[in-house]
């Protein structure tokens, strides 16, 4: 893309999400296109009228960060910069929206510089991007060559119907390349791994990565926080549409997609996702469990004003079994789980490969060790995002980026192997998954956001279990370190039981 000139505009500037993460992200496209042939402005957006929004987020300004590399004089610098290059201006009304693009313009005529593109950033509640698409379409296309990228957070939709509805909507405003969807998930470093990892031990994995070799495939997030504070949108959704059709079926799409023939080519990407949605069978009732921590009904009947007799029927952890139905994964389990309120913070997909194939030269052990691989997104025993691959599976060699053998605390069980059974990648550089996909924006790149048929497909894969779960009650649980039963779930044949015989996931399994 050519240089020049990059206006940025957050919409909800003063918000949660910009204050946690989107201006520190900014921040550091700053920074590393500093010395570029890019210059910048930005703008933080907002209803608040532009007096009192102004200090609310200069405050947010101040409170970014440098990296560890980056002197306290340099980094003063660098945020004085920074916070020159910044404003506040309500952006309520068409005329608002004009008037910040009279101003965009004004800027380029004075200072002399061509324009690159522009960047909006919705970061605000899902019912208002139809308006403000329609104002950024009428008001803000530049008019020169530069591009105009526009950014938007999930829930996008509720079900399929309205999720269809709201890019048919978006569609009358913005064309399809215009539109960045974002998954935060897909800007996790080890969740971006996960294609140029299979490609790159493609010579190993290709022989084991199939029902013949695969156990199973876990996808899960355990979080440990309640949803205080967040219930007028949370109880609406839950978590099967906060978390698993989106974070938890992005990476398990590309734990199972082809490998594309080129890693960057989205077009090729997106068709491969397209092609397991359409291998994946159906998600019956039977195949999903959902619970509800204890305290979320007093929450729900504070939060919402409702009287002691309502009942919310929202599930707060849902443990779902999809199957692929194609001769490379057929009758693979493939388990996706996540909850609010458990004992431990942890997120990880990993490959348990069976054991039999691989305990041949071991005969005499009784329990092969598991062998597997996984991808650990952060939190939990291992308190850093790392791939680990158990050294019973195959030594991984790569050409840019070290595996290591951890020596210290060697004793620490991941799921079910101590650390030392292990052959551990770490990212070099870590960073937070938005600074990651503010960085492809700003590129370009648009293969780690979601696209409109890749949206559809997912809200197709969902939609007929959400309807069938809609008057389920779920299973109440404790909450705080007490998960129940909750994860003692079996799985029997295509159904998710808690009485067979066969324990596939347990807390202990779960490395908490
Ligand atoms: C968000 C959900 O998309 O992802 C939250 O709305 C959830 O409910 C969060 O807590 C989890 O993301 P992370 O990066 O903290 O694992």
């Amino acid at each position: 893309q050519r240089p020049g000139h990059v206006s940025v505009v957050i919409v909800g500037g003063t918000g949660d999400l910009a204050k946690k993460y989107l201006w520190q992200g900014f921040f550091e496209l700053y920074v590393n296109q500093v010395k570029g042939a890019n210059t910048f402005s930005f703008y933080g957006g907002g209803l608040t009228p532009t007096d009192k929004g102004t200090p609310v987020l200069f405050e947010i300004l101040k409170a970014v960060s440098c990296s560890k590399d980056v002197s306290k004089e340099r980094c003063a610098v660098l945020k004085d910069q920074f916070l020159r290059l910044s404003q506040y201006r309500q952006l309520k009304t068409l005329e608002d929206y004009q008037n910040l693009v009279k101003n965009i313009e004004q800027e380029l005529q004075q200072e002399g510089m061509t324009e690159a593109g522009r960047l909006f950033y919705l970061s605000v509640p899902a019912f208002a991007y139809a308006d403000i698409a329609d104002n950024i379409n009428s008001s803000c296309r530049p008019t020169s060559r530069a591009w105009l990228r526009v950014v938007l957070e999930k829930p996008f939709g509720h079900d399929f119907r309205s999720a269809q509805v709201l890019a048919s909507q978006l569609g009358n405003s913005l064309k399809d390349e215009e539109m960045y969807r974002i998954d935060h998930y897909l800007g996790k470093q080890v969740v971006a791994k996960i294609l140029p990892f299979r490609e790159e031990h493609k010579k190993f994995l290709d022989p084991i990565w199939n029902k013949q070799h695969i156990e199973r495939v876990e996808i899960l997030l355990k979080e440990t926080l309640d949803v205080k504070g967040r219930i007028p949108f949370y109880d609406q959704y839950g978590v099967v549409r906060d978390v698993l059709q989106n974070h938890l079926t992005e990476v398990m799409t590309l734990l199972t997609m082809r490998l594309p023939l080129n890693l960057s080519s989205s077009e090729e990407i997106l068709q491969n996702k397209l092609q397991i949605f359409s291998s994946l069978l159906p998600v019956g009732k039977n195949q999903a469990v959902v619970g509800q921590y204890q305290a979320y009904q007093t929450e729900v009947q504070q939060e919402l004003n409702k009287t002691k007799d309502h009942v919310s029927l929202t599930p707060t952890f849902a443990a779902v079994l999809a199957y692929i139905d194609d001769v490379q994964y057929e009758g693979v389990p493939i388990l996706l789980i996540s909850g609010k309120m458990l004992d431990e913070r942890v997120g990880y997909a990993r490959i348990l490969f069976k054991n039999d194939v691989f305990c041949l030269q071991n005969h005499n052990s009784v329990h092969c060790k598991p062998k597997q691989i996984v991808f650990h997104f952060g939190h939990g025993r291992l308190q850093y995002p790392a791939i680990l691959v158990s050294k019973n599976l195959f030594k991984p060699v790569s050409k840019d980026s070290e595996w290591k053998e951890v020596t210290e605390h060697a004793d620490v069980d991941v799921l079910g192997l101590p650390i030392s059974d292990y052959y551990v990648q770490t990212p070099t550089k870590p960073r937070e998954a938005y600074s990651e996909l503010i960085s492809h924006i700003f590129a370009g790149h648009k293969n780690s956001f979601i696209s409109t048929e890749n949206l559809l497909a997912s809200w197709g894969l969902w939609t007929p279990l959400l309807s069938s779960l809609a008057s389920s009650f779920p299973r109440i649980y404790p909450g705080g370190a007490d998960n129940g039963d909750l994860l003692d779930i079996h799985v029997k044949g295509r159904e998710i039981s808690y009485n067979s015989e066969v324990v596939i996931i347990n807390n202990d399994q779960m490395g908490g």
